[in-house]
């Protein structure tokens, strides 16, 4: 069989990583096409060195831009590589532009589409995210869901791909993660401490976009008594440099701002945290996995799993929600300890994908 995947942000090389090495284990080709959404090194290259994976076998080079922009040229890149070539299927990841375009392509192009991590909901629906896996799942053949309630989301949309419950892929990625991230010295060139701080990640356009929500940012962390790592995304990092707000980010003593960083020194730094404050979808699944009380700075998530028993609190960008979720006491939670399947889900897909075609 050849398996081409189409990825293009740093969420979808995470995703593609297990799944790169359960489909070379099972003897069968996968080419990686990278649209360049992402490009800088700390949102690309180096998500392939820490899961030692190829160089992509092509790469579009799309870069920056609209939604329309990154969509539009992602499919006119996209063809020369799909139409009539001899792909089985074309597996997309998640919910970013690529993977939209990606499967916009395979469909457009007659090959056969699998969307990994499908029936994800938010119910916002001014989300772009939120339209992506929609469309998505609309167009899939095969829709690989991390969660019952992905499956229940899809048969109630009566979509018209297979569905198969597989699990999520961030159990083998965190577990994985986790062995390489003992060599990690992140800590230790931070002068951090275990528990001793939180780690805080914002990059969703509804924050970025909002100076108010900036500044209720600002106000909530300025006068923490724990420490703040921040590890800031290109996109944030513009924003507040944009609304003027960047020195006065950089003035906090209670706050170390550091570039973006790779997954594996992520890793290292979300598992010592105390607690971690994010607006992204993996992270909120990751700290579920390593048991860390994680305060989602939106007024929604698609996992809801992760709020069970109290590990994760959604906020919204509101200061005294915030405060109050840092201080909640989180000692006696109760756990579902197989809420996102077992950490086979790579082998499932690559399973079901050599039964299928
Ligand atoms: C994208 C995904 C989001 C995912 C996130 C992870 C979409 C719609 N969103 O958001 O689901 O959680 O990736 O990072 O696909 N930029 C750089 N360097 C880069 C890439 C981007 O500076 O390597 C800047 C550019 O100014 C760009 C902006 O970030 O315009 C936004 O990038 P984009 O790819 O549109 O979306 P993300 O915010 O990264």
């Amino acid at each position: 069989m050849k398996i081409a995947s189409v990825v293009g942000a740093r969420p979808n090389f995470v995703k593609m990583a297990p799944i790169h090495d359960a489909i070379l284990a099972s003897g069968n080709e996968h080419v990686i096409i990278n649209t360049g959404q992402h490009y800088d090194y700390e949102l690309s290259d180096i998500f392939f060195r820490d899961f030692q994976l190829p160089k992509p076998d092509f790469d579009l080079d799309v870069g920056s831009g609209s939604s329309c922009f990154q969509i539009g040229e992602i499919l006119k890149r996209l063809e020369i590589h799909l139409a009539g070539s001899n792909f089985d299927i074309v597996l997309v990841y998640g919910d970013t532009n690529s993977t939209l375009a990606g499967a916009i392509s395979a469909n457009k192009c007659g090959i056969k589409l699998g969307h990994v991590e499908a029936g994800l909901r938010s119910f916002d629906i001014t989300m772009p995210e939120e339209h992506n896996r929609i469309l998505t799942d609309h167009l899939a053949n095969y829709l690989f869901a991390p969660t019952k309630n992905a499956v229940r989301m899809l048969k109630g949309e009566k979509v018209g791909g297979q569905v198969f419950y597989t699990g999520d892929l961030s159990v083998e990625i965190v577990a994985k993660a986790r062995l390489i991230a003992r060599n990690s010295d992140i800590l230790h060139k931070l002068g951090l401490k275990r528990r001793n701080y939180f780690l805080l990640t914002m990059h969703r356009a509804s924050n970025t976009d909002s100076r108010e929500d900036l500044l209720e940012l600002l106000k909530t962390i300025k006068d923490l008594e724990t420490e703040v790592v921040f590890p800031i995304h290109p996109r944030t990092k513009k924003a507040f440099q944009e609304y003027g707000l960047l020195n006065e980010l950089s003035g906090f003593k209670n706050v170390r701002l550091v570039p973006a960083i790779g997954f594996i020194d992520f890793m290292a730094l979300l598992e010592n945290a105390a607690k971690v404050i994010t607006d992204s979808g993996g992270i909120q699944k990751e700290a579920y996995i390593l048991k860390i009380p994680c305060i989602t700075i939106r007024d929604n998530t698609e996992w809801t799993e992760t709020l069970s028993g109290g590990w994760n609190i959604l906020t919204g960008v509101d200061s005294k929600n915030i405060i109050k979720a840092i201080r909640a006491d989180n000692v006696l939670l109760k756990y579902k300890p197989f809420a996102f399947g077992n950490g086979n889900t790579s082998h499932i897909i690559t399973d079901i994908l050599t039964s299928i075609t």
